[in-house]
């Protein structure tokens, strides 16, 4: 085990490392992506099936379809999906996002959406029961994911989407935006003592809010899931705009809030809910632009290229939280690889 550990610790950490080569091996799926995309019949709707982190990877597919392109698009949880199915027809394009290609709920809902509509499925494990259903299949490329929290499969969901996204959308700007993102991904990874001292300053504390817009949304909710599966400590991932139509109550002092602030359309309005929730006596850590000077008296602060603008921030400002997540769980004394009550992949509905 030692060896297939590569030298790391742990397999978590190995995987997010690996995260820069993923995102190079994902975008050179490229050319088939687009030629699947031109395969496709007349569609007016997108709906999107997942479990866990792969359907906060659909989430980040439907604003990016709806926002960029303009198609309908829905997120359903797979083990919602029966209460759904009566919505689909011939022009509605079902994509199914699964790491394992085993998820039990995901499979029965791909049984039943084929009958319909046509089928696209995301997948990494290469031959996995998913892919012997679908119409359609991308591979993710990430290589095996021997942790139970994923990582890099997540990082390589999204590039496919965003591939996906670019070529429906005939997106030459997005499609060549991607190509930067893998040199940038590298910055991030050689920040980890900073972030292993935010571990250390926060290993006790009891809830953590996650708050992020837009793109930045479905980001919040899958740093609160990392920080859940491996380190036990209650996380909730909330759209900056909401917090004051309730979860504000619940700001204290000391509370650590992460605050997801990249520059673009989206800035001053999260930037005013963070200031209101800081305000309340929250330990705020924030993810923005290394050139934003409104963050100077913020302790906690990781920084990102300014290049990373609101679109493209969930690729990469995800990285950070996820070892943020490690160092927290290595902190505790847990094994992030094998938390307790949890399996690889869900067979059982
Ligand atoms: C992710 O960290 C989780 N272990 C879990 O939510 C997972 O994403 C979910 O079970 C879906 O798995 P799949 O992608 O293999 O279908």
């Amino acid at each position: 085990e030692m060896a297939e550990k590569g030298g790391y610790e742990h397999f978590m950490i190995k995987e997010i490392y690996e995260e820069p080569q993923v995102i190079k091996d994902t975008l050179s799926e490229a050319e088939k992506i687009k030629e699947i995309v031109s395969k496709f019949k007349n569609f007016n709707r997108i709906c999107f099936v997942a479990c866990g982190t792969s359907y906060h990877a659909s989430l980040i597919g439907e604003y990016l379809i709806e926002s960029q392109i303009g198609i309908p698009t829905e997120v359903i949880l797979a083990s919602e999906f029966e209460y759904f199915q009566k919505t689909l027809d011939k022009h509605t394009l079902v994509i199914f996002i699964t790491q394992s290609g085993e998820t039990a709920d995901t499979i029965k809902a791909l049984k039943i959406a084929k009958k319909k509509s046509e089928t696209l499925a995301i997948v990494n494990v290469v031959g996995s029961s998913i892919t012997r259903e679908a119409d359609h299949v991308i591979y993710t490329r990430a290589g095996p994911e021997i942790s139970v929290a994923a990582t890099k499969t997540y990082i390589s969901q999204l590039i496919c989407i965003y591939l996906l996204v670019a070529y429906l959308g005939e997106n030459e700007k997005l499609l060549d935006n991607l190509y930067k993102i893998s040199r940038l991904s590298e910055k991030i990874l050689s920040r980890e003592e900073q972030i292993r001292e935010i571990a250390k300053k926060y290993k006790f504390a009891r809830d953590f809010f996650y708050i992020g817009r837009g793109f930045n949304y479905p980001t919040a909710l899958e740093g609160a899931l990392k920080l859940k599966e491996i380190t036990y400590i209650h996380g909730e991932g909330y759209p900056a705009g909401e917090l004051k139509h309730g979860p504000l109550a619940l700001i204290e002092d000391n509370i650590p809030v992460v605050g997801i602030l990249p520059p673009g359309p989206s800035y001053r309005k999260t930037y005013n809910n963070l200031q209101e929730i800081k305000a309340r006596g929250a330990d705020m850590i924030i993810l923005g632009a290394n050139n934003d000077t409104h963050l100077d008296d913020i302790e906690d602060k990781l920084l990102f290229d300014p290049e990373i603008d609101e679109v493209l921030s969930p690729l990469l400002y995800i990285i950070d939280l996820q070892l943020l997540a490690y160092y927290i769980s290595i902190e505790k004394g847990i094994d992030p690889d094998k938390p307790k009550n949890l399996a690889k992949s869900v067979t059982v509905e």
